[in-house]
């Protein structure tokens, strides 16, 4: 690094024998204490113009939902600290990094180039940005907007939430949902963890015979109670309850034909790994209890700190112990839309997975 420089601010790197090795933002704060942008000397305009575009172009050519996807993607987008989502007519902008908190004028300023939106929503409320120094930020950065916003995916209505989680919504489970509603037809099926309800509405869609939505938010699960409305269904049951709970009184009586379970993640660091793994062993288990056999489990952890391998040796236990063979029929992550670097392993968050549960032979 050369010349004087503060927190957050863009930095050129240079190797021990004074070789440029490239231009970064600095944060000695933070565990990264320097982001890479580039390996070329360009000026942040120009890369920020180019990253952008080069975001938006990528999605065109995608298989993910037209009014409602995500532009930008962090680090795999050559972006780190930022996310992006687009929602109908807006976007949604979450800002990690006080280096990209710096920036965040002139990343307005290529999404308003490039993109075209009603409005711009700032939602940077991750507790991670404490460790950076900075403080939530949310509010409408461009124009102004509704807090719910609609959008439509596939024939279904669906929402994104700006007091809920995440940008709203989470987009990295549509894919998901998605392949899971090829098992629901005239099935009993229960979404735990159901969030505003991605899962349940589109079992319902492919023609589930009733499906129950567990949650502990109140908001959320009045939000899904207005888009199984909007969306014309009535054959569902919305229960507000701890999933760890509810799943441990009720998973005596083999009940459901399909189950699904989208935990949040359990574990920020890896100091609480042994804990989350726990628990995704016990919601698993009781999720294999419940289930009639051969019965459908989809389940999901994005606990960054849990392997795939980790995952699928916890759902082995769980099989084990509950006296059942799971064999899988899909596995896989977060959407199209949601690239990561293979070198960067921590961008790569999401498992997911189908699997017939039968009972052992
Ligand atoms: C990953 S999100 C689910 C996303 C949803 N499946 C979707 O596709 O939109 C996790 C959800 O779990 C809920 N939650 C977290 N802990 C819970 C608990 N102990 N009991 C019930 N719900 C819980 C949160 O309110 C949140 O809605």
């Amino acid at each position: 690094m050369e010349g004087e420089f503060e927190d957050g601010d863009i930095v050129n790197v240079h190797l021990s024998n004074g070789k440029f090795y490239g231009v970064g933002y600095i944060n000695t704060k933070s565990k990264i204490t320097i982001r890479l942008l580039s390996l070329q000397p360009m000026s942040i305009e120009q890369m920020m113009d180019q990253r952008i575009a080069e975001a938006i172009r990528r999605r065109e050519v995608l298989p993910v939902g037209r009014e409602a996807h995500r532009l930008v993607n962090g680090e795999a987008d050559g972006l780190p600290g930022l996310v992006v989502d687009k929602y109908r007519d807006y976007l949604v902008l979450q800002i990690n990094t006080l280096g990209m908190e710096k920036l965040k004028d002139l990343v307005v300023e290529k999404l308003k180039k490039y993109a075209s939106p009603l409005g711009i929503y700032e939602k940077s409320d991750a507790p991670t940005r404490l460790k950076e120094g900075l403080k939530e930020s949310c509010g409408w950065l461009l124009g102004n907007g509704p807090e719910v916003i609609y959008f439509e995916q596939e024939g279904l209505l669906l929402a994104a939430d700006l007091k809920g989680q995440k940008t709203g919504a989470f987009l990295d489970q549509l894919h998901n949902s998605r392949l899971c509603s090829a098992f629901a037809k005239d099935r009993v099926c229960l979404d735990v963890f159901s969030y505003t309800g991605n899962f349940a509405l589109h079992l319902l869609k492919a023609g589930a015979q009733f499906v129950v939505l567990i949650d502990y938010s109140e908001r959320s699960l009045s939000i899904a109670e207005q888009l199984l409305r909007l969306n014309g269904f009535s054959n569902y049951q919305i229960i507000q309850a701890n999933a760890f709970d509810w799943l441990k009184e009720n998973s005596r009586f083999e009940r459901f034909d399909l189950v699904v379970l989208d935990p949040p993640s359990f574990a920020k660091t890896s100091t609480s790994k042994d804990s989350a793994l726990r628990g995704h062993k016990e919601i698993n288990l009781r999720g294999m209890k419940i289930l009639k056999k051969p019965g459908i489990l989809a389940t999901a952890s994005c606990t960054q700190v849990i392997s795939e391998q980790e995952f699928e040796s916890l759902l082995n236990d769980a099989a084990n112990d509950s006296k059942v063979l799971l064999s899988v029929l899909y596995k896989g992550g977060q959407g199209l839309d949601h690239p990561f670097l293979l070198e960067v392993p921590e961008t790569r968050y999401l498992k997911f997975i189908i699997t017939e549960v039968r009972r052992r032979y």
